[in-house]
């Protein structure tokens, strides 16, 4: 481990469950656009299948209710499915038996009213990025304090590059990828990713910031039983994000009335209070497991996990650290997953 101080920055606010303290920006703004009707959305991330935006702010009608900020995602090739698919976690949970967050499903736009709302929020979007298209709410997966991206930065872009990175707006939307089932190779320090979003960690960097690796390990472990035992899906295609959460997270799970909620009207949290948190997200190209056909959901989800990026512990990689990290991953996926299925009363 190398005691640098960007390193101490980065093992302080990429430790799960931390507190951290908020730009003073972000949280303004957040709290501005609680007021500010019609509020303009901005891209935060995009993937294969669909664009995603933030929605600042909040427009409740319902005080009592506390959550986070959303994101809006839209799909322009293909309708978004939410209800047909359990939801594979739950809110950032107690210390006792730590689990990934899971952004929660707010609702969506029904096929019957799509012109309608189009018509409505149309000039909300930004220009490129206002295609019509099916939409669903999630919840927001808050991004990595100003600590953090400063530290990510300093760190690991080249110099010549560091003062754009520092004041590209785009890299406000900062979600790491912890990548436990791999160290840099050549390939990977000679092409250094140039954005915020989504920054991977592999196994060398974390290590040598001296990050609880084995914390991660745990969790992640924690996360895929849910998602095998309790979900029922193969997690295809998931993926894992350090980010924040407001503290103040209490929605239940299943939000009252969900298919009467309007998009737009799930109330934000207090932004100024946030904790780093590992998320799992993107469950599209997951499939429902099968578990009559045991062989068939097996190579499902053995498939679903060596074809995905490096999240996961290697249990082929030899040094001692890579050893430990994996036998910390597999009892706490065997301990999880007993715990899920006598819970659900399964063999
Ligand atoms: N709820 C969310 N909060 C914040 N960022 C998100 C959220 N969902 C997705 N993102 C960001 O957007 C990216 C693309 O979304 P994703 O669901 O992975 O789309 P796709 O299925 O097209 O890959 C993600 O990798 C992540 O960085
Ligand atoms: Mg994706």
């Amino acid at each position: 481990m190398e005691n640098t101080p960007w390193n101490k920055v980065l093992r302080r606010t990429l430790s799960l469950h931390s507190a951290i303290s908020t730009t003073p920006s972000f949280a303004e703004r957040a709290e501005r656009a609680k007021l500010v009707d019609g509020t303009r959305l901005r891209v935060i991330g995009r993937g294969n299948c669909g664009t995603v935006f933030e929605v600042p702010g909040t427009h409740t009608r319902r005080a009592r209710t506390k959550g986070p900020s959303r994101t809006m995602r839209i799909s322009p090739t293909r309708p978004a499915r939410p209800s047909s698919r359990p939801r594979p976690g739950s809110k950032p949970s107690s210390p006792m038996f730590p689990s990934p967050g899971s952004p929660k499903v707010y609702g969506w736009v029904p096929c019957a009213e799509m012109d309608t709302w189009w018509e409505k929020n149309h000039a909300r979007f930004p220009e490129q990025d206002n295609e019509r298209g099916f939409l669903f709410q999630v919840q927001r997966i808050l991004p990595l304090p100003e600590d953090s991206r400063t530290a990510l930065v300093r760190n690991y872009f080249p110099t010549q590059a560091q003062t754009s990175a520092l004041e590209d707006p785009e890299n406000k939307a900062c979600l790491v990828r912890p990548y436990l089932g791999k160290r840099r190779s050549k390939r990977e320090l000679d092409n250094p990713q140039d954005t915020l979003r989504n920054y991977p960690l592999y196994m060398d960097q974390l290590e040598d910031m001296g990050a609880d690796i084995f914390q991660f390990a745990k969790e992640m472990a924690i996360g895929l039983a849910i998602v095998h035992w309790q979900a029922g899906l193969d997690g295809m295609d998931m993926e894992f994000a350090i980010g924040s959460a407001t503290m103040d997270t209490d929605l239940p799970a299943v939000v009252p009335r969900f298919k009467r909620v309007k998009p737009f009207c799930v109330p934000a949290g207090d932004f100024k209070r946030r904790q780093t948190h590992l998320w799992m997200l993107d469950f599209d190209r997951a499939q429902k497991l099968d578990f009559e056909r045991w062989k068939v959901a097996r190579k499902h989800m053995v498939t679903a996990v060596t074809e995905n990026d490096p999240y996961f512990p290697d249990p082929s990689a030899t040094s001692s650290m890579d050893r430990d990290t994996w036998k910390k991953f597999e009892e706490a996926h065997v301990t999880a997953s007993e715990h899920i299925l006598k819970l659900r009363n399964l063999p």
